[in-house]
């Protein structure tokens, strides 16, 4: 769905990031159909210094298939386990969620993987989540989260800090449409309503734009550092080292209260467009998991 990432300039992103300090890497099973963890697997393979996140795709809800599916994470990230691993998207409506939790934390009796976790889990399905754990702690549900997506500030993120859950946001830049970023027509951004709206919006851009000249930051390093100030963790999509370099300089910076007012003021509509239920990967629910995989066969990843 990211037609032209360049391998040799993803290897240099993680070399450099290595280099100064970001040592969290994301990534999932249906990511270039395993293509991203190889490709992860063959250049962190030996280092222990680094935390990796993996997923099970929805579409798994057997117990049985989702510790098979996290023994083959870990072959092909070529690590003895898997730091965090995370249910993708929850399962078809009509399937159990207890089996996708009890899936998962058979993965970890199992040592394929260290903790376990949620990701596009509404804050009832999330609670369901948590009441279904035997063993281990739900550690963290992985939301579309950014200026220009906030549904999940209404019930999942107060929900998540109530139960102690980390939140980890995705696509915090909009999948780019917040930064300088090229805006190349790929089938990742131009099938993402979000990405669509906030490309054009010229009010929240001026925002934006304006905050960065006076902090003297990027809009990127902005809007990763306002998703900071909601204490919420940010997943950025970083195929480049120079935008690896920009994020380093903001890992311990705090935004002051005036420009995360501005933002919030900037931003506040798309609480009204988003509305108020958590949507995205939420049709997957209703379509039985055997489609659901057929679906993604054929669009080439999600
Ligand atoms: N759990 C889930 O369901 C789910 C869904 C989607 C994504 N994710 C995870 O979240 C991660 C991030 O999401 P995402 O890739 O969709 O969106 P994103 O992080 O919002 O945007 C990624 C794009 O932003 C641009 N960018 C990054 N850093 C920049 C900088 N410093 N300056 C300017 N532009 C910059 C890059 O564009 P160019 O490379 O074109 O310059 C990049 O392709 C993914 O890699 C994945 O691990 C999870």
């Amino acid at each position: 769905m990211w037609s032209a990432t360049d391998e040799g300039s993803v290897r240099e992103a993680v070399s450099r990031a290595l280099e100064l300090g970001l040592n969290h890497f994301d990534t999932a099973e249906i990511y270039g159909w395993g293509r991203s963890e190889r490709l992860l697997g063959s250049i962190i393979g030996n280092i222990d210094e680094v935390f990796i996140v993996s997923k099970v795709g929805g579409f798994r809800r057997s117990e049985n298939d989702i510790v098979k599916a996290a023994k083959r994470i870990r072959e092909r990230l070529r690590r003895d386990s898997i730091d965090l691993l995370l249910s993708h998207w929850p399962p078809p409506f009509y399937a159990d969620i207890c089996r996708v939790i009890h899936g998962l934390e058979k993965a970890v009796d199992k040592g394929y993987a260290r903790s376990i976790g949620v990701s596009n889990y509404s804050s009832s399905l999330l609670e369901k989540a948590v009441y279904c754990t035997r063993k281990y702690e739900v550690k963290t549900d992985q939301v579309q989260y950014s200026l220009a997506y906030r549904t999940p500030e209404l019930a999942i993120i107060p929900r998540a800090k109530e139960l102690n859950i980390t939140v980890m946001a995705w696509s915090p830049l909009a999948k780019g449409a917040l930064a300088a970023s090229t805006r190349r027509r790929e089938p990742a951004r131009m099938s993402d309503p979000v990405y669509r709206k906030v490309a054009n919006d010229k009010c929240l851009h001026t925002v934006l734009e304006r905050v960065s000249r006076e902090l003297k930051l990027t809009k990127a390093q902005v809007s990763i550092s306002w998703i900071q100030s909601k204490g919420v963790e940010p997943v950025v999509g970083v195929r480049k080292p120079k935008h690896v370099e920009e994020l380093s300089e903001i890992q311990e910076y705090v935004l002051p209260d005036w420009a995360v007012q501005s933002l919030d003021g900037a931003s506040r509509r798309y609480l009204d467009i988003w509305g108020e239920t958590y949507k995205p990967l939420g049709k997957m629910r209703v379509l039985p998991g055997f489609i659901q995989l057929v679906l993604i066969k054929l669009i080439g990843g999600v």
